[in-house]
């Protein structure tokens, strides 16, 4: 793919706001999509068909997956009445009801435990942490690349981790079978055209890019100077919060988890021993 039509200098100033980055070498229209990202949370009513659907989880069903399991499954939801009530699970984002399509991205043992079971075989490797990491991965690795397929179809996403605030409700809500567990909510929609959406800065690279060895001290640096930037970005939004202040409020506590504070009980519930 060699045709685009953003400038790279444009690009990647929005998203590191550093006027300082060095122009690629490179690049291509499939870079336009990914650094163009950002999360859409108001839609227009047009739907999102089942062709759409199906080149979305197509595009999923082509990420990467360990030793190709493929320990995960989604469920889509248009019913309106179900996206309320699975909105209401979800902190009342509006932009669940809003959506036209819900996706509910699952770690999915149930398919291989049926399967061990119809031949009679044990499946302990189950009932250890790997077995959750394994789905939430596979699950995360195929979203994005939903994510980054509906991008280029015009499309607009947000995941919905608050999916996990209360676990227990979803499962009924969806008829999730006993090892098949929510990881995060997807809404996908068109994105309404009398907003705009702003690319949001990230972390300069040296924050998070390491070469060789880690270093933790040269972060704070970095970690000032995204404070720096970010904080433009807010107040363009009209944001007040600093970052710094948002991530440390976001983590300070388990009550600050919004419920998720609980969940390895939740997995336990759906048969995830997590040893
Ligand atoms: C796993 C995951 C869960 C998220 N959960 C929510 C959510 O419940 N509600 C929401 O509005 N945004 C949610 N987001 C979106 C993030 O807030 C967003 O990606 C982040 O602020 C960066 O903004 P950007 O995606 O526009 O670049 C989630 C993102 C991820 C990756």
């Amino acid at each position: 793919m060699t045709d685009h039509s953003a400038d790279p200098d444009t690009v990647l100033f929005q998203r590191y706001r550093d006027p300082g980055f060095a122009r690629p070498a490179q690049w291509n229209a499939t870079l336009d999509v990914l650094m163009a990202h950002r999360s859409v949370r108001r839609f227009t009513d047009a739907p999102v068909s089942d062709e759409t659907l199906a080149t979305l989880v197509a595009a999923a069903q082509s990420a990467s997956t360990s030793s190709n399991l493929q320990l995960w499954s989604v469920v889509a939801v248009r019913d309106p009445a179900r996206k309320a009530r699975l909105a209401g699970f979800c902190g009342n984002q509006r932009h669940i009801v809003e959506a036209p399509l819900f996706l509910v991205w699952l770690a999915d043992f149930a398919r291989l435990r049926q399967l061990a079971e119809d031949h009679g075989k044990p499946l302990d490797g189950q009932d250890f942490l790997e077995a959750g990491v394994l789905g939430c991965v596979d699950a995360a690795l195929a979203a994005q690349n939903a994510v980054v397929a509906a991008e280029s179809l015009g499309l607009g996403t947000v995941y919905i981790g608050a999916i996990r605030n209360r676990p227990e409700d979803v499962v009924h809500e969806l008829a999730l079978p006993r090892y098949a567990m929510p990881v995060f909510g997807m809404c996908v929609g068109r994105p309404d055209p009398s907003l705009s959406f702003d690319v949001k800065p990230r972390l300069p690279q040296r924050a998070v890019l390491h070469h060789e060895t880690y270093d933790l001290p040269a972060q704070r640096e970095e970690v000032a100077r995204y404070e720096e930037r970010v904080n433009a970005f807010y107040g363009e939004q009209a944001m007040a919060e600093s970052w710094v202040a948002r991530v440390l409020a976001r983590m300070a506590s388990g009550q600050s988890l919004t419920g998720r504070h609980r969940l390895r009980e939740a997995w336990h519930n759906q048969g995830y021993e997590l040893k």
